[in-house]
């Protein structure tokens, strides 16, 4: 794969594509990560003299339709705070008609007001290719979508590249998942099995130790044999818990079920955390955490790894009394020397919370791209790439 870093850029019109699908909250930016992530590409195209339009997409709007609500002006009046310097957004700029100097930079509308966007309808993508003469692919996270901005259009452009973000993320993901520093570690946690039933398949065939938390963990303490109360836990796919289990112990290894947990009555702000052994569920209860020897147990396994792999919190972290247990991963993360990765949107919050952002080694911006390449599938985005050669 080509990149930006080693094209000269000078008097170029370089088109990029980022991802900017950030949250907003009363029309402004609420979690400026992936905003920031995308700064030192942005920099390094201004700076090399490139005339930079950049563009994204923001939400799931109607295609072929302007909304206020998913337009980019938050994030344009965030951008210029950020680079100290004004970027206008262009809205009408499908068939060019406006002017740059070299330096400057523009923000597009959202690219999904266009028609044939999600489609990855060629006519778009053509157009958006005879904007540029560099096209750059930095959205790492929405490297999983063939959609003409990140698909189609490095078929059509003079010239196609991956920008710096898109490289890093490929390569730490790459390190981590290709050839990585042994004992291997995956922590897979969020609420449900049936979404990432084939990240733990696929995990489970490289790391040397799969450990389970949250909605997840309490398919896997059923699968176990235990009660798990009023628990989240998918009654189908108990046997394929029972399956993964099996083919970790076939390997000499296992799947740990956690030896305590944190229970309530209800999801509440305000209910009380209690810590019970893992066979002493009630039927009325639910289990909102991983318990403290668990979490300690846990913690244990980190301390020897050479890779760390973590997606999705072990607990229900949003209230502080059930954070306790992805608060300890987090911080035997923090404190371990292996290469670690953190990625996914509940992940990345639990690290903010928990302030271990400096002390995981790569933090990734992707959701559902973080977990395709985590799966093993390629990103469509990347072989497109990959197709124009390097
Ligand atoms: C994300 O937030 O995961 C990406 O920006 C992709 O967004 P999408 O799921 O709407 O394609």
């Amino acid at each position: 794969i080509k990149r930006m870093t080693d094209l000269d850029l000078r008097g170029k019109r370089v088109l990029i594509r980022e991802d900017l699908n950030v949250p907003l909250k009363d029309g402004e930016v609420a979690d400026d990560t992936r905003i920031r992530a995308s700064l030192p590409t942005i920099r390094h195209a201004m700076e090399a003299g490139a005339k930079v339009m950049l563009f994204s997409h923001l939400g799931r709007p109607t295609e072929g339709e302007y909304s206020e609500e998913n337009s980019t002006k938050p994030v344009a009046r965030h951008l210029s705070k950020l680079l100290g310097k004004e970027v206008p957004v262009i809205k009408d700029w499908l068939d060019g008609g406006f002017s740059l100097n070299d330096g400057d930079v523009v923000l597009f509308e959202n690219v999904r007001f266009t028609k044939g966007e999600k489609k990855n309808v060629d006519e778009t993508a053509q157009k958006y290719a005879a904007l540029c003469d560099v096209y750059v692919m930095d959205a790492f996270g929405t490297a999983h979508r063939a959609e003409a901005s990140t698909h189609g259009v490095t078929k059509f452009a003079p010239e196609a590249c991956a920008g710096p973000l898109l490289a890093a993320e490929l390569d730490a993901l790459g390190k981590a998942l290709g050839n990585p520093a042994r004992p291997m570690v995956a922590i897979v946690g969020g609420s449900k099995v049936s979404t990432k039933l084939t990240v733990l398949d696929s995990l489970s065939t490289i790391v040397d130790q799969l450990i389970v938390g949250g909605g997840i963990a309490n398919t896997f303490i059923k699968a176990a044999g235990h009660n798990v109360g009023k628990s989240l836990y998918e009654e189908d796919l108990v046997a394929e818990a029972q399956r993964l289990m099996a083919a970790a112990k076939a390997k000499g290894g296992e799947i740990p079920v956690p030896v305590d947990v944190v229970v309530g009555k209800n999801f509440d702000a305000n209910e009380p955390a209690v810590v019970k052994k893992v066979n002493e569920v009630a039927d009325d209860e639910m289990i909102f955490d991983i318990g403290p020897e668990t979490a300690k147990q846990y913690a244990e396994l980190l301390k020897t790894a050479g890779t760390i792999v973590w997606n999705g919190p072990v607990g229900v972290f949003e209230f502080d009394q059930f954070g306790e247990g992805t608060k300890a991963l987090g911080l035997a993360i923090a404190e371990s020397p292996a290469f670690s990765i953190a990625g996914g949107g509940d992940t990345l919050a639990a690290v903010a919370k928990y302030n271990i952002a400096d002390k995981v080694s790569y933090i990734s911006t992707g959701g559902g791209a973080f977990l395709e390449f985590l799966e093993g599938k390629k990103l469509p985005a990347v072989e497109a790439l990959e197709a124009r050669g390097g």
